[in-house]
């Protein structure tokens, strides 16, 4: 498979060229980017990938939307949409090393020293209330200190020097787990950022799991060959050959700045904080390389994220509960889980398989596998029909989850968590049967003949 991110878009122009919109007037990327993204997609219902071919204050045109399709997304896998999350977890089952070369597109064009200038990149503000100018695509790659294994991962930057941007670290995620220890270690964590990545590179960084597991070997097996990384000039860090932009940098272990506010995918804007500050040492990229811009919020950057997270819990419940059918993450934080339950208590081991499993997530539902959890109906229904708070809700206080999460403002992420075993008492098939029509009369009704 290509690599790289223009092969891809080019099969998306010769493959569905109705999915491509190039917008040749100037544009502001300060707010207008996003806004035209997002109002497409409410007044068309259409969301198409956007190339901005002239972006005011800079020379690198701007795309966007790559993600917003599970069509799309399921191209860059080589799968039919429904096949997806199968082939993820056949990829972190079976991750394939990378391989280095020499070189690659990124290397096209080197700026190190005082040829480094955040400035001259797009200066994309998304949202009315943002504190500044973000790059929201960019992944990351760095090394764990102790082991050297691979993390990568989304994480914005808010631009706010020629060299210096701040850096959202989770708290309790890897990346910041491998800044922990290199400030033990009286060091600054070196880190490079890839911007414009073939999506099976991006879902792959957006893998969850142990942070033992290389991403970078769960990109080359949704590939299904070696991920070409080619070394970076300032810093000990391999990075894609093939991504059309690199930032590579050092996040200090002692300065922080201001960041913020930022409209988050939650759909808040959260007010300002101190974060970490990343020093960039060079940015390489290709000729003329497209800047990517995460639509970050809508529908480019959840869909991305939703198939990594519901493979991760999907194969969590199932090394707990071997017979669920079906995991979803239908919004922020929560998670809907459909299993056979073959015996009692199973519904609470998958609510506790899956806050063992994703740091995020704060609320679950577990319904039978006669529910559909990609009908909130039928979740809802089952909800109210098949459990009763005081037997079935699970509450866990003073746990970890999202410091985006602006319900525990002021504590950053430090939540109660709970989940409701929606499943029918004892088991399904002792619980009241569900009303049906009398056998025959179902099949004799002719609609057609009775609605003209
Ligand atoms: C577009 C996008 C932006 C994101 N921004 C951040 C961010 O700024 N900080 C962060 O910690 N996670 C961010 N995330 C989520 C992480 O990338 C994601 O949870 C990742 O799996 C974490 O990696 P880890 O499990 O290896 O720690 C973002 C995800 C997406 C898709």
């Amino acid at each position: 498979m290509a690599q790289d991110f223009l092969s891809f878009v080019n099969q998306i122009k010769s493959e569905r060229p109705d999915e491509f919109v190039s917008v040749s007037g100037e544009i502001d990327p300060a707010h207008a980017i996003t806004a035209t993204v997002v109002k497409t997609e409410h007044e068309t219902k259409k969301r198409p990938v956007f190339i901005f071919e002239k972006v005011k204050g800079t020379n690198f045109k701007v795309m966007t939307n790559i993600h917003a399709s599970r069509h799309r997304l399921a191209m860059s896998m080589g799968v039919a949409p429904r096949e997806m999350q199968k082939k993820f977890l056949y990829a972190m089952e079976n991750p394939i090393p990378p391989k280095e070369v020499n070189t690659g597109l990124c290397k096209e064009v080197i700026l190190t020293g005082n040829e480094v200038d955040m400035m001259a990149l797009p200066q994309v503000v998304h949202h009315g209330d943002d504190g500044g100018a973000y790059i929201t695509a960019a992944i990351s790659f760095a090394k764990d200190p102790i082991t050297g294994i691979y993390n990568c991962a989304y994480n914005r930057l808010m631009i706010t020097g020629r060299n210096t941007t701040s850096i959202h670290l989770t708290l309790g995620k890897h990346l910041w787990e491998f800044h922990q220890t290199a400030t033990a270690q009286g060091k600054p964590l070196q880190v490079a950022f890839a911007i414009g990545v073939h999506p099976a590179i991006a879902l792959g960084a957006l893998s969850i799991g142990s942070v033992d597991e290389d991403e970078t070997h769960i990109m080359g097996a949704i590939l299904e060959e070696p991920l070409e990384m080619v070394r970076c000039e300032t810093i000990d860090v391999s990075v894609p050959a093939q991504a059309e932009l690199i930032i590579e940098a050092e996040i200090s272990p002692v300065k922080t700045v201001e960041e913020g506010p930022f409209g988050e995918f939650t759909g808040y804007s959260l007010g300002a904080r101190d974060r970490e500050v990343v020093e960039v040492k060079a940015i390489t990229h290709r000729k003329d390389a497209y800047f990517y811009d995460m639509n970050v919020g809508h529908l480019d950057h959840m869909l991305l994220s939703t198939i990594p997270m519901e493979a991760n819990l999907f194969r969590a419940v199932r090394s707990m509960v071997p017979s669920v059918k079906a995991v979803r993450v239908p919004s922020p934080f929560t998670c809907f889980v459909s299993i056979e339950q073959r015996l009692k208590g199973q519904g609470k081991n998958a609510i506790m398989s899956v806050f063992g499993a994703d740091l995020y997530i704060k609320r679950v539902v577990v319904v039978d596998h006669d529910v559909d959890v990609f009908d909130d109906r039928q979740v809802n229904w089952a909800l109210a029909t098949r459990s009763q708070p005081d037997r079935d809700l699970v509450l866990i206080k003073n746990a970890r989850g999202s410091d985006l999460d602006p319900s525990t403002a002021g504590d950053d992420g430090f939540t109660s968590k709970w989940g409701i075993d929606a499943t029918a008492k004892p088991l399904l098939k002792e619980f009241t049967p569900r009303h049906k029509f009398s056998e025959g009369v179902w099949d004799s009704i002719d609609v057609k003949s009775i609605i003209r």
